[in-house]
């Protein structure tokens, strides 16, 4: 399989969900790398403070990822002020716990929306340009929870699995077009995401641990690179067992084996219970 590394001199970088946690951190990693960096997320304030700190390295591309116009006017704005693009880090994301006995539609939505739909609004502002260039690497930001089921996670979890699908399918067909796919599949980093998540987190790592190995990894080109290994690994050997074994070994594990309510997925619903 090529490698096909991101390479600054092909153009800028543009970061999905900068504002905060691993996004932000993956910005100042570009910057510190000498990469020009175009920032999206929706909070515009907390994306001019990242500009301000990266002394005019970060150009600011406020939009709503799930927004397809929003994301071609941020896209066409960062183009016009920094030039062809290099490199998609699609990393905006959002988990809405659903309760898989009253599974509400619009959760599922919503982060399908962002955590999909956002992907696709993102490439597809940048590949067109890439593959005619025959240059350019994208990376999509999933999630250790993309490699099977988790209780509370069938939204999150199905979006995220669906991006392993979709990345898997572009490596397959761009690598002839000299653009390269790459992919992050996270345990559980410490960002403002997981202040609400009730969940145990072994193995947590910081978003500045996060955006080395995610910067890392696409200026090397490979595939899939997935952290923290001590973790993930463990959770991907699992995920290879059989279902009859692999489905009640979580369910003891996550505290949804017993007769009682299940645990609430967030500290603030646990709070209210
Ligand atoms: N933290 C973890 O343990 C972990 C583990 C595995 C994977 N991940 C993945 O890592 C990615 C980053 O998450 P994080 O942990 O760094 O969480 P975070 O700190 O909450 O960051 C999420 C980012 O996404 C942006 N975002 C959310 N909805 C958006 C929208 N509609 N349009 C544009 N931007 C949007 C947020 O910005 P605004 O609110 O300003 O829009 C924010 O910048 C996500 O895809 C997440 O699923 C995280």
């Amino acid at each position: 399989m090529p490698r096909i590394p991101a390479r600054k001199e092909n153009g800028f970088a543009w970061v999905t969900g900068a504002s905060s946690g691993i996004g932000a951190a993956v910005v100042r990693r570009l910057v510190a790398r000498g990469w020009r960096v175009a920032a999206t997320a929706r909070r515009a304030d907390a994306l001019a403070a990242l500009a301000a700190e990266s002394g005019g390295k970060v150009h600011v591309a406020a939009a709503d990822v799930a927004d397809a116009a929003a994301m071609r006017a941020a896209y066409d704005g960062a183009v016009a002020a920094l030039g062809p693009i290099g490199l998609v880090i699609a990393n905006a994301g959002i988990y809405l716990p659903v309760d898989g006995r009253r599974p509400d539609p619009d959760l599922y939505r919503r982060t399908f929306d962002v955590n999909l739909m956002g992907v696709v609004h993102a490439l597809a502002c940048a590949l067109p340009d890439m593959t005619a260039r025959g240059a350019g690497h994208v990376h999509v930001v999933s999630s250790a929870t993309g490699f099977g089921g988790m209780p509370t996670s069938s939204a999150y979890g199905a979006s995220k699995a669906a991006l392993v699908n979709m990345a898997e399918c572009l490596k397959i067909e761009l690598d002839r077009t000299g653009v390269g796919v790459s992919l992050s599949t996270p345990g559980f980093v410490e960002t403002p995401a997981q202040d609400d998540n009730a969940f145990p987190k072994p193995f947590m790592i910081s978003p500045e641990t996060a955006a080395a190995r995610i910067v890392a990894a696409v200026e090397r080109g490979g595939f899939e690179t997935t952290f923290p290994r001590r973790f993930t690994w463990i959770l991907k050997a699992l995920y290879a067992l059989p279902k009859p074994v692999y489905l009640p070994l979580v369910r003891r594990q996550t505290g949804w084996a017993g007769p009682g309510e299940p645990p609430p997925p967030t500290r603030s619903a646990a709070a209210k219970a």
